[in-house]
């Protein structure tokens, strides 16, 4: 393990923001013969590993997909499940973040949870303000294409209160609507349990951003699969759609 963290460092170039989208938990429990909920409680324990993992290797911002639009439309007793394994989460983990230096925000369309999920939420977005070594985005009730839409919608806004004209929106006056308006754009997204598609998340923000997809399901993900992309990212060479540099 030393040595892949060796590697990273000689390297140098660590990514700045790494998001993630936290796949398999289902499937992990499935493969057990458990129910669902058991898969998304031991997801968490890869949340924890990954996030003091993160710390350690130097990155900066780590952006987690922890709930998506669409997770609404599960099964009633899985979203409960999930409410309640975020609050516990942030009742839980406070005092360890904090002493780790992580900031927590919690972006998303936060009105759709329910008033203890979204007490705990802001409890803990509150009392890990000012953590300096790592910036932690936990993304709930989270949708690329919501996202867009809510930007064009204050947008057009202060089109209509006169306040700006259609032809002064830009690429940075539309990135000031968005969820992740004060930070930038991901350099690397790690997608576990092999599937190979975005799922809607910040779709915006991954124009440019490096793609990892290990097939290892969420809840058998660890420090050792989050350094082994941070490599991956470091023999990439990125070009933003301009020729190699020589
Ligand atoms: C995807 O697995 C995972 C989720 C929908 C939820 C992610 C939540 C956690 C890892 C635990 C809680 C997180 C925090 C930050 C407290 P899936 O259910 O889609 O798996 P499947 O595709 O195999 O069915």
């Amino acid at each position: 393990m030393a040595d892949l963290l060796d590697r990273i460092r000689l390297n140098g170039d660590v990514p700045a923001h790494v998001a993630i989208i936290m796949d398999g938990n289902g499937r992990w429990a499935a493969e057990r013969g458990l129910p669902r909920h058991l898969g998304h409680r031991e997801g968490m324990k890869s949340v924890r590993e990954t996030i003091s993992a993160a710390v350690e290797s130097g990155i900066d911002i780590l952006t987690m997909f922890a709930f998506s639009t669409e997770n609404w439309n599960r099964p009633r007793q899985e979203v409960t499940a999930l409410m309640r394994l975020l609050q516990h989460y942030a009742r839980r983990e406070s005092d360890e973040l904090k002493k780790q230096g992580v900031e927590v925000h919690v972006l998303g369309e936060l009105d759709r949870m329910d008033e203890s999920t979204r007490g705990a939420v802001d409890a803990i977005v509150a009392d890990t303000r000012g953590g300096a070594a790592l910036r932690l985005n936990l993304m709930i009730s989270y949708g690329g294409r919501e996202e867009l839409i809510r930007s064009a919608r204050l947008l057009a806004e202060r089109v209509r209160q006169g306040e700006i004209a259609p032809h002064d929106i830009d690429e940075s006056m539309l990135e000031a609507t968005l969820f992740t308006r004060d930070v930038p754009s991901p350099d690397l997204l790690i997608r576990t349990s092999g599937e190979c598609r975005i799922s809607n998340f910040m779709l915006w923000q991954l124009a440019y951003t490096e793609l990892h997809i290990t097939p290892v399901y969420w809840p058998d993900f660890g420090r050792a699969n989050l350094f082994e992309a941070i490599l991956d990212y470091q023999s990439r060479d990125r070009r933003f759609g301009r020729v190699a540099s020589s």
